[in-house]
């Protein structure tokens, strides 16, 4: 159910020049290629993962997506694939999202526009009161992206540092990124 309300929504309409798709099988290398670049696996887990594995890894996702237990999605602009994004740890009132990775030559724009298609898809389409997620102590960057978007710093560990990002902050983030929705919510046909 709720993936037939994710096919529908606006984040995933070809229509338009951004949009996420569902990460397929046939995406195994290009991710493999994304998760081993040394520009950008610095503060995700490392899997030595060759493609035949991701692919596998990407079958038995397939059947956590159609259970509505995971949701990763390629995030595409004017039909080139740049980077991933997913959906996982579905509690009863609040979604995960993380394995966030966009290429560094990507269009202005693209990386807040991806985190809103998350807020987007987990508040406005499936409905949670509230969404959480980790980032590794030493992600600067992501770190303060989340803290401007209006996410909580709850707790800490050795590792990494824990957000909640609330319902209630969804529209004053979306306002404050209208500039980047609006580029990237253009229609291209
Ligand atoms: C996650 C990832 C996509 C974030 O991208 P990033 O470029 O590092 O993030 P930044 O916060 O520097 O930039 C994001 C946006 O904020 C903007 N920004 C940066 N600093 C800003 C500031 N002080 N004020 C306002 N906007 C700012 C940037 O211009 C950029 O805008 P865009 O949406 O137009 O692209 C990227 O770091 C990545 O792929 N990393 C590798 C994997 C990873 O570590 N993932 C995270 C796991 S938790």
């Amino acid at each position: 159910m709720s993936r037939k309300e994710i096919l529908k929504s606006d984040a995933l309409d070809d229509g338009y020049i951004s949009h996420l798709r569902f990460v397929e099988e046939s995406d195994a290398a290009f991710i493999c290629g994304l998760r081993s670049d040394s520009k950008l696996n610095a503060h995700i887990s490392q899997a030595d993962v060759s493609v035949e594995a991701q692919r596998k890894w990407i079958s038995d996702y397939k059947a956590r997506e159609a259970a509505g237990d995971e949701y990763y999605f390629v995030i595409r602009h004017q039909a080139k694939d740049y980077g991933v994004v997913r959906m996982y740890d579905f509690q009863p009132d609040s979604f995960c999202w993380g394995s966030w990775i966009i290429l560094p030559e990507r269009p202005s724009g693209l990386v807040t526009f991806s985190a809103l298609m998350m807020y987007e898809i987990g508040f406005d389409v499936l409905d949670y009161p509230r969404s959480h997620f980790d980032v590794r102590h030493g992600n600067t960057n992501v770190i303060n992206f989340h803290l401007r978007s209006g996410a909580t710093p709850t707790h800490a560990d050795e590792a990494n540092q824990y957000f909640n990002f609330e319902r209630a902050q969804w529209p004053v983030f979306r306002e404050k990124s209208a500039a980047q929705l609006n580029a990237h919510r253009m229609p291209c046909r």
